[in-house]
């Protein structure tokens, strides 16, 4: 197991380069399935969950080649539409595999992600979907089991579900007929998943709206050369980080428009930042305003940006209120801030954040991708050492973070314990 020591209180200077978007390559790696052919996938992140999917594709019989950012993927041999359990228990995004398998063999059998059970929980919208598109859904053993042709059909989410937009989307593609996604999420990795679908062959209106509209096609191509979007949560991390520890650092490889809402709230807190088509150059303030935020489906305030927001907030000269609308108790970050010497009380899905002059070094744990990025930017704002544990969990889903960081600047190093 490894660890991060942070010695806080250097500002930052200097050039990042934001990396492909896990959560975009993660369901297109997983589309790569819905036809036999042959795939190259370019700026491809090399994280924990990139590598997991690329397990689960051999599994089910595709062959990978993954370096410097490329992947090939042949799944012209694949012949086993079986998501073990050992797999999804580790991603949840393993589930992406339902829709294209139960496409292209008729046939899928995908374990149930960790922690969740059969019923209105977390993968019902996804159930719904595949059985309106005509399969039979059924569980069998903690495994969910879908069979038979899909059809078109009117999918109407109660609410908007990034997964069940995918799979419904993934499962429809092929189907026979024209079906409708009403309440469809419109994140920009479900618009680049319908890019690059439509890219392949697919026949898919009304990207970047709640309604999509899928006209089922008989045949897809057989090869694609896809490039993958710029993670819009890395580029955020980065840029609250910048204004927490002020300096001035510039982000390459970015879409500033997917950024929009945190751009603005960035600004309000006092970032100076200066936009162009795929850089951002981000200033640091003299102090920290600040400023309410609450999650929300995109376009609004991505929640997993917002333990890193709690992070900057924790530093703010006021009290701030911090609503989580779409995970209610995303908020193992509290108490480990509070360890840090923020002052957060939380009520439910309301965080209370009061701006502190001062964070002190401590030994705090991760508990996910995002906390663990939350607390890895309080370190770094903190006097003293930090020690932060189980730090797996960030390697999931942020490429070479403690390389990004030192190249501009900031005292922070990998060691075993
Ligand atoms: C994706 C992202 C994750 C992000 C989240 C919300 C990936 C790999 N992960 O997760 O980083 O935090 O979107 O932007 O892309 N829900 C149900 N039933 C369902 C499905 C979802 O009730 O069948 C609920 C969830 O509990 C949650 C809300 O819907 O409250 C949104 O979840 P969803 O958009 O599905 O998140 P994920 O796709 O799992």
């Amino acid at each position: 197991m490894y660890k991060f020591i942070i010695r806080g209180g250097q500002p930052l200077s200097g050039d990042v380069f934001i990396s492909g978007a896990k959560n975009a390559v993660l369901p297109i790696m997983a589309a790569t399935l819905i036809t036999p052919g042959h795939f190259i996938l370019r700026n491809v992140p090399d994280l924990r969950d990139t590598r997991t999917m690329l397990k689960l594709l051999e599994i089910i019989g595709a062959k990978v080649n993954f370096s410097d950012g490329k992947m090939e993927i042949d799944s012209t041999t694949c012949s086993n539409p079986v998501a073990p359990y050992e797999v999804v228990k580790t991603m949840r995004a393993s589930f992406d595999v339902l829709g294209p398998l139960s496409s292209r063999f008729r046939y899928a059998k995908v374990s149930l992600p960790g922690g969740c059970a059969w019923g209105p929980r977390p993968v019902d919208l996804h159930l719904k979907a595949l059985k309106a598109l005509g399969t039979e859904v059924t569980l069998e053993g903690g495994y969910i089991i879908v069979k038979g042709a899909a059809s078109g059909a009117e999918i109407n989410f109660e609410l908007s579900s990034v997964g069940a937009t995918k799979n419904a989307l993934m499962a429809a593609v092929k189907a026979e007929g024209q079906t409708i996604i009403q309440n469809a999420a419109r994140e920009p990795e479900i618009t680049a998943l319908i890019d690059f679908l439509n890219a392949l062959g697919a026949d898919i209106s009304g990207q970047d709206s709640t309604r999509l509209c899928i006209n089922g096609v008989k045949e897809l191509k057989n090869e694609l050369d896809f490039t993958i979007i710029p993670d819009r949560i890395e580029a955020g991390t980065f840029l609250i980080t910048n204004l927490l520890l002020g300096g001035e650092i510039r982000l390459h490889n970015v879409n500033p428009e997917h950024l929009a809402i945190v751009l603005t709230k960035l600004q309000e807190a006092g970032s100076r930042l200066e936009i162009t088509a795929d850089s951002i150059l981000s200033q640091g303030g003299p102090s920290i305003a600040p400023v309410n935020i609450t999650t929300a489906p995109y376009p609004g305030f991505p929640t997993d940006l917002q333990a890193q927001w709690m992070a900057l907030m924790s530093r703010a000269v006021g009290d701030s209120i911090i609503i989580d609308e779409i995970y209610h108790d995303r908020f193992t970050h509290v108490a480990e801030l509070n360890r840090l010497g923020a002052r957060i009380k939380l009520e439910q899905n309301v965080a209370v954040v009061e701006g502190v002059a001062r964070l002190t070094g401590a030994p705090v744990m991760s508990t996910d991708i995002r906390a663990s990025a939350s607390l890895i930017i309080a370190g770094l704002a903190a006097a003293g050492e930090t020690e932060v544990s189980r730090i797996y969990h960030i390697d999931r889903g942020y490429e070479k973070i403690e390389t990004k960081l030192k190249n501009i600047g900031a005292d922070i190093s990998r060691v075993r314990g």
